[in-house]
């Protein structure tokens, strides 16, 4: 029961046990050995923060900006594919269970609820929109477009696919998406009627993405473009050469490449490249207010969840979602006070330190 979570663990229990084996794999799993996915979480774990006491800690707040304008805390929802197959109120329950939380959510190419659906389920929500390119630019025109039209306010080019990785859970348990699960922007953008498998959807998709695809997108583009899913400076710069607002840092959840660095150990070189220059976000393996406490130390805006947010709705819908935003800002809330800060501004890599051991991790 969402009243009975102590932490994320508990909702990643729940929203678990209520899926079928097939989604599960598909929500839960990783590419190649999932080295990337475990280590994702493991990495945070592999600092130590540097608190500093007697600083009058009576007033903590997690609230912040975010591009601008206030969120509750900086924790952002990741765009994940196919939620309805997670529960009923799918995107729009994701969107809903956000704005509750005072956080942004980022909606995926791959939704299954059109985007002026999810912006009418969450009024006074803020919502990005993560794209995929197709080889037919005429396509991912009309999807932004959409979205762009239903108020969305950022658009978040993922760098990191396709082609899709390697996922071996999904292959051996013979995944398909179920029939009647659809992409409905999607399928009115490509002009078809059938819901579109998996791997019609990555077939249709643009291998050939450049950088120059970035800029022209970002000068085009009325609302500011991030790139999601790099793991080096020199991307990160590239990015901003090429017009991005700022950058996701992100290995896709450990989805794509196995083996790739894990995002805490990315996140500080992209930092110092990118000096305060752009907006910085990372996601991958999150699942305490710690580990969103590291990531600001080492320079990030903010972070995003893609699991923990998709338990919590898979568990109970939007208010499961809520749940979990809200065990996540308490965590951090907490934090923040014995660190001696009163605002996540105030985290600084004066905060942080690597644990003694970093080479080994136990995953
Ligand atoms: C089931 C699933 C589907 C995802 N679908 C997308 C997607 O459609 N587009 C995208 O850019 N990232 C996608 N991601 C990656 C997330 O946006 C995010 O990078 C990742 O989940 C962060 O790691 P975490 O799950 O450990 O928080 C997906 C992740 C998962 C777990």
């Amino acid at each position: 029961m969402i009243a009975d979570w102590i932490n994320v663990a508990d909702a990643e229990r729940e929203g678990e046990a209520k899926l079928e084996q097939g989604p599960r794999d598909y929500f839960a799993g990783g590419a190649g050995d999932e080295l990337t996915l475990r280590e994702n979480v493991a990495a945070w774990g592999h600092w130590r923060l540097r608190p500093r006491v007697l600083q009058d800690v009576r007033e903590v707040s997690t609230a912040t900006e975010v591009l601008g304008k206030p969120a509750e805390m900086p924790v952002l929802v990741a765009p994940v594919a196919y939620q309805r197959m997670a529960h009923a109120e799918a995107e729009s329950g994701m969107a809903a269970g956000a704005a509750a939380a005072g956080t942004v959510m980022c909606l995926s190419t791959l939704s299954t609820t059109r985007p002026a659906e999810v912006a009418a389920a969450a009024p006074g929500g803020r919502h990005w929109f993560q794209l995929y390119s197709f080889k037919d630019s005429g396509v991912t025109r009309a999807l932004m477009d959409e979205a762009i039209d239903a108020g969305f306010e950022a658009v978040v080019v993922t760098a990191d696919a396709p082609p899709g990785g390697n996922r071996e859970r999904d292959r051996r348990n013979g995944f398909t998406l179920p029939k009647e699960l659809g992409t409905p922007s999607l399928t009115a953008a490509t002009g078809g009627e059938e819901a579109l498998t998996i791997e019609q959807t990555f077939a249709l998709m643009n291998h050939a993405l450049t950088w120059r695809d970035v800029e022209s997108l970002a000068s085009e583009c009325t609302v500011p473009v991030f790139v999601k899913g790099l793991l080096t400076a020199e991307d990160a710069v590239l990015a901003l050469d090429h017009g991005a607002a700022g950058v996701v840092v992100s290995n896709h959840g450990g989805r794509q490449l196995d083996r790739s660095l894990a995002t805490a150990d990315a996140l500080p070189e992209i930092a110092e490249a990118l000096g305060g220059r752009a907006t910085l976000l990372v996601d991958g393996g999150i699942r305490r207010g710690i580990d969103v406490a590291t990531a600001l130390a080492l320079g990030a805006d903010a972070v995003l969840v893609g699991r923990p947010a998709l338990w919590g709705l898979a568990a109970g819908g939007r208010e499961g979602v809520t749940a979990v935003l809200e065990l996540l800002r308490e965590e951090l809330e907490l934090t923040l006070g014995l660190c001696g800060c009163t605002s996540p501004a105030e985290l600084s890599a004066a905060h942080v330190q690597r644990a003694p051991i970093t080479s080994v991790y136990s995953v």
